[in-house]
């Protein structure tokens, strides 16, 4: 939702910003834009609707030396994506330059009040006022650029993460944030900003990530100063990020997507790595062991998240009530928020969120929070504000997400929901040691079983190229498929636009079966499992009217085979792992249509990666 890069140092600002922006281009790509403070002393902003290569054009044989700059790629909120609204905005007297992600929630107002005192604005979105109530402030009441950005700041109801650059003071970056992730890497005689730490790697693995409430004052030749709106001097801690290069590239592979596609074995491999002691066929989690009391004497677990990561909390709600006998609720972050739900210290909250930035999910936590509920959070980001906002947690580890449609922190988020299942229900005496170790090994085993279905690629190609021309696809399992289902349509709507439902397939008699005519792919989970038997009637009732079906089945399958128009095997698992298989082939027919109908599928229209604002 949004990008920011910022450099302040002696290399030349510019190539490192548009490197780095096209490392952010998954937070957004409906404008892009660059200011920086030339060798002459100017403060120069380029900006275009469009793509970074489109702003790269753009500012060709424009002056871009200077060795100080902020850069920005726009996920629009307020004002149309065209090149006024894109960041960064200028000031009235064109001394600042500013670049936002977030919402201004109050802008409407505050911009009445500056249009009453005669600031004429020139884009119509809520960034500008910004830039322009903080020139306002230091001019009006003649203060440095940083006291007029805390008092700013006090005014502004919203989410922000900013970045300053003052024609005045061309050694100066000010940025600060609240609620929008934002980090400072700190190099040898430079320094780097970050919506997160992609830009800044290839640099250095040093940061720090800045908090709610905190302004960073970032000069060459000083060390980073960080206060809060009230200008009270704050410590911050120096971390190192353990992320490389090689991970936020594509190594060979056309698109992001597919190489995370292809990531996933590896990728659950890292997320059980230290956590399954193969040897005593053992789960371990600390977040567990520290917390035992706390999360075995659970009333009843609540789970929130948004998208992606909602169907595989579908999926932890199966395995936490079947194999630690604890009720669980699944609840969407966003209506969670704002339902005045009944909760409290006897219950724990689990928040999921590969981003770990979703404002949706980090507003359910502070809610659950101040009801007295205790959070374990699933993140991916190392460091994101979930992760901080948490009591407790499990990373997924399964290296930065880049495509927008989310894959492989699918897969590792129902892997760590699969051992947080194991570990609580071991600790409880909840299962049988026969069923945990049969459990555990399996889950072991999943990457070598993905391993052998990603093999079907070219077969899932081909499969994919019938059913470019539907309009509407219709996607069905049960139990633990069901959120596979849902997962499998949401793919293929986000990145080929077209139409897609998942429904738990005995529910299509009460509705969707009106849809189903010679012109409608249906995709049915159908393997070897204690429905079976119904979901073959369901697929009759399919052919019946004549549906095209794609079904997805285990090894050796006959019957279901039989009847479907494209299969695709799954390796046989335990039916509660099933999910871990079964999505990928959905992975890839949504990307193999999408590809077919050419569509950009690491940046769908619409979409961000990570969705800071409401
Ligand atoms: O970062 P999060 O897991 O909190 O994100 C939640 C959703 O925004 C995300 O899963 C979204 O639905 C993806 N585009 C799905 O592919």
């Amino acid at each position: 939702m949004c990008g920011i890069v910022g450099y302040l140092g002696q290399r030349n600002a510019y190539p490192v910003l548009i490197k780095g922006l096209k490392r952010l281009e998954y937070r957004g790509y409906d404008s892009a834009g660059v200011a920086l403070i030339t060798q002459d002393g100017d403060l120069q902003v380029y900006k275009t609707k469009g793509k970074v290569s489109d702003l790269e054009a753009y500012a060709d044989e424009k002056d871009t030396s200077g060795c100080i700059g902020i850069a920005h790629t726009r996920w629009a909120t307020h004002g149309e994506p065209n090149s006024t609204n894109a960041h960064p905005h200028y000031s009235a007297s064109g001394n600042l330059a500013l670049i936002h992600n977030g919402i201004i929630e109050n802008y409407a107002s505050l911009k009445h009040q500056l249009t009453e005192a005669g600031v004429e604005f020139k884009s119509t979105t809520d960034t500008e006022v910004l830039v322009q109530l903080i020139e306002y402030i230091q001019t009006s009441q003649h203060l440095d650029l940083l006291t007029a950005v805390r008092i700013a700041l006090q005014r502004v109801i919203g989410a922000y993460a900013i970045a300053i650059l003052d024609r005045s003071n061309p050694n100066q970056i000010i940025a600060a944030r609240k609620s929008s992730p934002l980090v400072v890497g700190i190099g040898d005689g430079e320094f780097f900003l970050g919506s997160d730490a992609s830009p800044i790697i290839e640099y250095t693995d040093k940061v720090i990530y800045l908090n709610d409430g905190e302004i960073a004052v970032i000069r060459t030749g000083h060390d980073v100063e960080i206060v809060d709106l009230n200008n009270t001097h704050l410590e911050h801690e120096v971390k190192t990020v353990d992320l490389k290069l090689g991970q936020i590239e594509k190594g060979g592979f056309p698109h992001f997507m597919l190489k995370e596609i292809f990531d996933q074995p590896d990728c659950l491999r890292d997320c059980m790595r230290g956590r399954i002691n193969t040897e005593a066929n053992n789960v371990v989690l600390s977040a567990i062991i520290d917390y035992k009391e706390r999360l075995l004497n659970a009333r009843r677990i609540i789970i929130v998240a948004c998208g992606t990561s909602w169907h595989a909390s579908l999926i932890g709600k199966q395995l936490i009530e079947n194999i630690c006998r604890i009720p669980v609720e699944v609840e969407y972050a966003s209506e969670f928020r704002y339902s005045n739900p009944v909760i409290d210290s006897h219950d724990v909250v689990i928040a999921i969120s590969q981003s770990g930035e979703t404002a949706d999910t980090l507003a359910a936590i502070h809610l659950a929070k101040e009801r007295g509920a205790f959070i374990y959070g699933i993140c991916n980001a190392v460091g994101s504000s979930i992760a901080r906002a948490t009591d407790t947690g499990s990373y997924i580890h399964v290296g930065p997400e880049i495509g927008v449609a989310s894959t492989k922190a699918f897969t590792g988020q129902v892997t760590v929901l699969t051992m947080l299942a194991l570990a609580l229900a071991k600790a409880k005496g909840s299962i049988n040691q026969a069923d945990y170790e049969q459990i555990v090994g399996e889950l072991n085993s999943i990457p070598d079983k993905m391993q052998l279905l990603l093999k079907e690629n070219d077969r899932i190609r081909d499969i994919s190229r019938i059913f470019t021309y539907a309009h509407n696809f219709l996607y069905l399992g049960r139990g633990y498929n069901y959120p596979v289902a849902l997962e499998g349509a949401l793919k293929l709507k986000e990145i080929s636009y077209i139409h897609a439902e998942g429904y738990p397939a005995a529910e299509m008699k009460h509705g969707p079966i009106a849809l189903i005519d010679e012109e409608m792919p249906v995709v049915v989970i159908a393997t070897h499992n204690a429905l079976y038997d119904k979901l073959m009637s369901n697929i009759q009732e399919i052919k019946a009217r004549k549906g095209r079906v794609i079904a997805i089945v285990s090894q050796g399958d006959t019957r279901v085979k039989a009847l479907a128009d494209e299969f695709i095997e799954l390796p046989t698992t335990l039916e509660c792992l099933e999910p871990l298989l079964a999505t990928i082939p959905l992975q890839m027919l949504a990307y193999h249509i999408a590809i077919c109908k050419g569509k950009n599928v690491d940046q769908p229209r619409n979409l961000a990666k990570s969705v800071t604002v409401e």
